[in-house]
């Protein structure tokens, strides 16, 4: 704990009141954390993106073996820990390291870094400027761990700071017979969550069990979430459907259309598409305009979140000239009413810098 310690004095010098993005109504989605800064759904980058300003913080979960809920983007090891030198032996058929084979006692014992790739048996960071691989000490978290951090920070700060778990891979739990959104839902409800006006949004990508969880788990707990439909594309083979021992990709085809906002308002409050699904991108280089997506949601009363505004280098599309060009299409011209970010406070400081703006 004591690297947060650290990070906490440092940002609160720096922001912690006067940089709090409380005075606009668009939102700020700590995506993963300020994990543009500190290796992702670290303990460090969450307390550096709440002192940042951001409104919301990200928590990805995924299952250990022992029915743990681990802050994990990937239902994988092996892209943030070093566990293929620990449990060399413990991988799959498929050369990974799978979170649901270990405990979370095996997986609390694994150093855990940036991202990373192995290419001819060497590791390369996905983001090279970013936090350097391997250096300080960075461990997975659960999601009590996360919830106490934040909640506490709330209590000391006065702030109200939300949360925004992602339930991943909720049909592959299924499938290893574990029902992860039954128990998130427990555990949200344990730390008082559980009604519309709480400061959560429950997201998943899977449209079968988002509608699950408010039609089936939300009313047999007695409690009702705020749920966002996040958006793939289907080559991403983001959600897999089984059945009789197979799998097949979920076809999300359906959603892009602007006719599908209607029906995920039937168990949704919101959307979270990837950010080029909201734009005309026929336009090349020029200024992208609306596709209609963003219109037709707000029509259907749901709230629009994309996803992921990264200010790395190569990481900006060519049609803006820099992060805040970047950030003020969507927030003003387009009209989203938040962003999931790896750098909340660049949007914090750029809605500052905007706050008499409308759309
Ligand atoms: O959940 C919003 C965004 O995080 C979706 O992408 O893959 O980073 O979870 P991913
Ligand atoms: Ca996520």
């Amino acid at each position: 704990m004591k690297i947060i310690t650290i990070l906490l004095l440092c940002c609160f010098c720096f922001s912690v009141f006067s940089q709090h993005n409380s005075v606009n109504d668009k939102l700020v989605i700590a995506h993963r954390g300020a994990s543009g800064y500190l290796p992702e759904h670290s303990m460090a980058a969450k307390a550096m993106a709440y002192a940042m300003g951001a409104d919301y913080i990200e928590q990805d979960v995924v299952m250990s073996k022992d029915d743990q809920l681990l802050i994990l983007h990937d239902h994988y090891l092996d892209r943030v820990t070093n566990v293929a030198e620990v449990y060399p032996n413990k991988k799959r058929s498929d050369g990974r390291y799978y979170a649901i084979d270990f405990t979370l006692a095996e997986i609390q014992s694994l150093l855990m870094t940036e991202g990373f790739v192995v290419k001819n048996g060497k590791q390369e960071a996905i983001y090279p400027n970013r936090f350097p691989l391997w250096k300080s000490k960075f461990t997975v978290h659960t999601l009590a761990d996360e919830i106490e951090l934040i909640q506490g920070l709330n209590k000391s700060t006065g702030k109200q700071v939300g949360i925004y778990p992602e339930i991943k891979s909720p049909a592959f739990h299924l499938q290893q017979g574990k029902d992860i959104s039954l128990a998130v839902l427990n555990e949200l409800k344990r730390f008082g969550y559980d009604n519309l006006d709480d400061k959560i949004f429950v997201q998943s990508f899977d449209p079968t069990e988002l509608k699950r969880i408010k039609q089936h788990l939300m009313p047999k707990l007695n409690m009702e979430l705020k749920l966002v439909q996040l958006i793939a594309m289907t080559s991403w083979q983001e959600t897999l459907v089984y059945h009789n021992g197979t799998s097949t990709p979920y076809n999300y085809d359906w959603m892009l259309e602007t006719n599908a906002m209607e029906k995920i308002a039937t168990y949704a409050n919101g959307i979270g598409p990837w950010k080029p699904m909201l734009i005309n991108t026929k336009m090349n280089q020029q200024k992208p305009k609306s596709n209609g997506l963003l219109e037709a949601a707000h029509q259907a009363g749901l709230v629009v979140h994309p996803y992921t505004f990264r200010a790395d280098i190569n990481r900006i599309p060519k049609y803006a000239q820099d992060f805040d060009e970047l950030l003020h299409i969507y927030y003003y011209d387009i009209g989203v009413d938040g962003i999931f970010t790896d750098f909340p406070d660049k949007a914090v400081q750029f809605l500052q810098k905007n706050k008499d703006k409308r759309h």
